[in-house]
């Protein structure tokens, strides 16, 4: 695979086609990448109450999330350390005070502990505290629950400031909107048949923007343009234009804390490997992707705002929903429409990225080096 991204020419190759379809490229990016970043499993607050539990299948594994008597959220492979049985088998849920295998009865507490092994005790020689849950690392950044289930992760932090500073060049920005406060108004879950690269490079530029979102494109002068990442700032709205709803206004303050500069712009980016973030004056939307397959794509799409704002009488999301929402499924479709063709001989040496989206060849580098790795 050579990148070409020499002086001599502007343009970028894409990935081969087989890249978005080969079930053992997806199979070595489940390992490669899904099993050693920390990778987004969806929102703290979706699990309030402590025994409110989530389960995840990520690379290959079952984990679930759950919130202990003690408010912190913690992982385990969804595993019975008995025979092997899987504990929880609901996407979500909620269990009083104690996981409980449902094959022999073994308990376990919402922090691994196992509690209950049926009519073994410990003078049987048996060590209870060996047969606890197997924790997997796990963190909360912007009100999102991260897991990676490498053996010795680096800190979240690392790994999310990184890709901050490399868009913003300082982390202020970003901190700005308190993603951590903010809370879900509304909430959408799109099933693509796409590989999850596909989105991810869909979202990273702006070339389409005119053709395919004409709406967006009137209210934010530069996508029209095709500007997306080049700008390094954030995208300011045309006149008149206060946010990125259906009519363009809101009735909705500015999220607090934001700066003059703030207003009236736009700022998305990504976090590696599956969280988009788009900042908007009165709300955020965080779209977090769930690859299900070398051509399905699960993305959940939630729209924040300040709880302040959603206390008020008149609070009404939908203005903002409809809008991305829009915006979402221009992208899906096309989305959708390379996947289609990418098997075919066309493609079986990919394609190429003009000058306005070369710089996704970095996240295909990105990619290339951790399966080779
Ligand atoms: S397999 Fe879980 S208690 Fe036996
Ligand atoms: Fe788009």
């Amino acid at each position: 695979m050579v990148t070409e991204t020499s002086a001599a020419t502007p343009f970028a190759t894409t990935l081969p086609g087989r890249y978005y379809y080969d079930p053992a490229l997806y199979q070595r990016e489940q390992e490669r990448i899904f099993g050693r970043m920390w990778v987004c499993v969806g929102r703290a607050d979706a699990i309030p109450r402590p025994g409110d539990y989530l389960t995840v299948d990520l690379a290959g594994e079952s984990v679930i999330v759950v919130r202990g008597h003690d408010g912190a959220i913690n992982a385990f492979l969804n595993v019975c350390r008995h025979r092997g049985a899987r504990l929880c088998t609901e996407r979500c849920g909620h269990v009083t005070g104690a996981i409980q295998c449902r094959y022999h009865a073994w308990s376990y507490g919402l922090d691994g502990r196992l509690l209950g092994a049926p009519n073994i005790r410990d003078m049987d020689g048996f060590d209870r505290a060996a047969y606890g849950l197997i924790p997997v690392a796990c963190a909360l950044w912007g009100g999102l629950v991260w897991l990676n289930l490498a053996d010795d992760p680096a800190p979240l932090a690392a790994q999310i400031d990184a890709a901050i500073l490399q868009r913003f060049g300082e982390l202020e920005t970003v901190e700005r909107y308190r993603l951590d406060e903010l809370a879900v108004g509304h909430t959408i879950v799109y099933d693509l048949a796409c590989n999850w690269k596909l989105v991810v490079e869909n979202f990273m530029e702006c070339y389409h923007c005119a053709i395919t979102h004409p709406e967006l494109s009137h209210f934010v002068p530069s996508f029209k343009a095709g500007l997306a990442y080049q700008q390094g700032v954030g995208a300011r709205f045309s006149d008149g234009v206060d946010s990125l709803t259906v009519s363009g206004k809101t009735n909705r303050p500015p999220l607090p804390g934001l700066l003059p500069q703030d207003l009236r712009t736009y700022y998305g980016f990504v976090l590696l490997p599956n969280v988009f973030v788009n900042l908007i004056p009165d709300h955020v939307v965080i779209h977090t992707l769930w690859p299900e397959g070398p051509t399905r794509t699960r993305i959940v799409c939630d729209w924040l705002f300040d709880p302040a704002a959603m206390a008020q009488p008149d609070f009404d999301p939908m203005d903002a929903v409809a809008f991305f929402d829009l915006v979402n499924r221009q992208d899906w479709e096309v989305c959708e429409l390379c996947q289609q063709n990418m098997a075919s001989r066309a493609y079986q040496d990919g394609g190429l990225y003009v000058p306005l989206e070369a710089h996704i060849r970095a996240f295909n580098d990105f990619v290339l080096a951790r399966l080779e790795e």
